[in-house]
C-alpha cells in the first residue's frame, strides 16, 4: 500500500507535560519552530485552561497544537466538551478514549469544529498485556487495538493514537487516509520510563505513521530545539 506521511506535516508533536507556565512557554518558543508540532495533555491543561493553552501557543511561532484531554463520558457530557473546546482554542487536534463507545465519538465528532481533527486513544502505550488483563479485559492486545480503531473509524473520526507496534496492523486494517498518531517513540539508547511499548522514529515512520509525539527524549535534553533537529535530521522522511 502506498502511503506518504510527508504529505501531511508536522510529523512530530512535542509533548509540554508540566504545569508550569513559564516553561511550557519557553519550551513552545524553542521547540515549535522546530518540530511544527506541539502537544499540551492533562498535566498542563489542568493547571493553566484554555487561556494558558492560548498564551503558549503565541510562543509557538504557527506550530500546530494537538490538544491531548482524552475525554471519556456519556456522548452528551463528550459533545458539550468538544463543543466548549473548539469554541475557544480550535486545536489541529483533539482526542476521545474509543473505549467510550460509537454513540460518543459520533457525538465528539459532530460537535467538532471543522478545522479541528478528532483522534481516538485506542490503548495506552503505557499499558501491557498483564496490565490491560488486570482490569479485566482479556483479549489479546493488537486485536483490541484493531477492533476500536475501525469503531473509532465507522464512527466518523478521523484516526486513532496507537503505539507503534500496531501501525502496521491499524494502515492494513483502516486504510491509507486513516490518520495514525503515534507516542511512545524513543530515539536509539534514549531511556523508556513508564513507556512500555516504544519504538525508534524511524521504524515508526517506516511502518506508515503520520505522526509522532515525543515528549521526554526532548524537553529533558539540556538543550531541547537541539534535541528536536536531531531527531528530525536522523529522520528520512520519504520512507
Ligand atoms: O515523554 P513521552 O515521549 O513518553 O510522552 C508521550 C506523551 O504522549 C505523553 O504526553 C502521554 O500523555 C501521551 N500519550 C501516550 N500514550 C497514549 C496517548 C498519549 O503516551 N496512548
Amino acid at each position: 500500500m502506498h502511503f506518504s506521511p510527508v504529505q501531511d506535516l508536522p510529523v512530530i508533536f512535542c509533548a509540554l507535560d508540566t504545569p508550569d507556565f513559564e516553561r511550557a512557554g519557553l519550551l513552545a518558543r524553542q521547540i515549535g519552530p522546530v518540530t511544527g508540532g506541539l502537544k499540551l495533555g492533562l498535566e498542563f491543561f489542568n493547571a493553566q485552561g484554555p487561556e494558558g493553552v492560548l498564551r503558549v501557543m503565541e510562543a509557538a511561532g504557527d506550530a500546530a497544537l494537538f490538544l491531548d484531554l482524552k475525554f471519556h463520558d456519556i456522548p452528551n457530557t463528550v459533545a458539550g466538551a468538544v463543543r466548549s473546546i473548539c469554541g475557544r482554542i480550535k486545536p489541529a487536534y483533539l482526542n476521545v478514549h474509543a473505549s467510550g463507545g460509537a454513540d460518543m465519538m459520533r457525538a465528539a465528532k459532530e460537535a467538532c469544529a471543522p478545522g479541528t481533527k478528532l483522534l481516538a486513544v485506542t490503548i495506552l502505550t503505557s499499558l501491557d498485556e498483564e496490565a490491560i488483563a488486570q482490569t479485566g479485559f482479556h483479549a489479546c492486545l493488537p486485536e483490541r487495538v484493531e477492533q476500536l480503531a475501525l469503531l473509532a473509524k465507522e464512527s466518523g473520526l478521523d484516526g486513532v493514537v496507537c503505539s507503534a507496534h500496531e501501525i502496521a496492523l491499524l494502515r492494513r486494517a483502516c486504510g491509507p487516509d486513516f490518520i495514525l498518531m503515534v507516542p511512545g517513540i524513543r530515539p536509539e539508547g534514549a531511556e523508556a520510563g513508564d513507556q512500555k511499548r516504544v519504538m525508534t522514529p524511524q521504524s515508526a515512520l517506516e511502518a506508515g505513521a503520520n505522526h509522532l509525539v515525543i515528549g521526554r527524549p526532548i524537553t529533558g535534553a539540556r538543550d531541547p530545539a537541539e534535541a528536536a533537529r536531531g531527531i528530525l535530521a536522523g529522520l528520512d522522511r520519504a520512507a
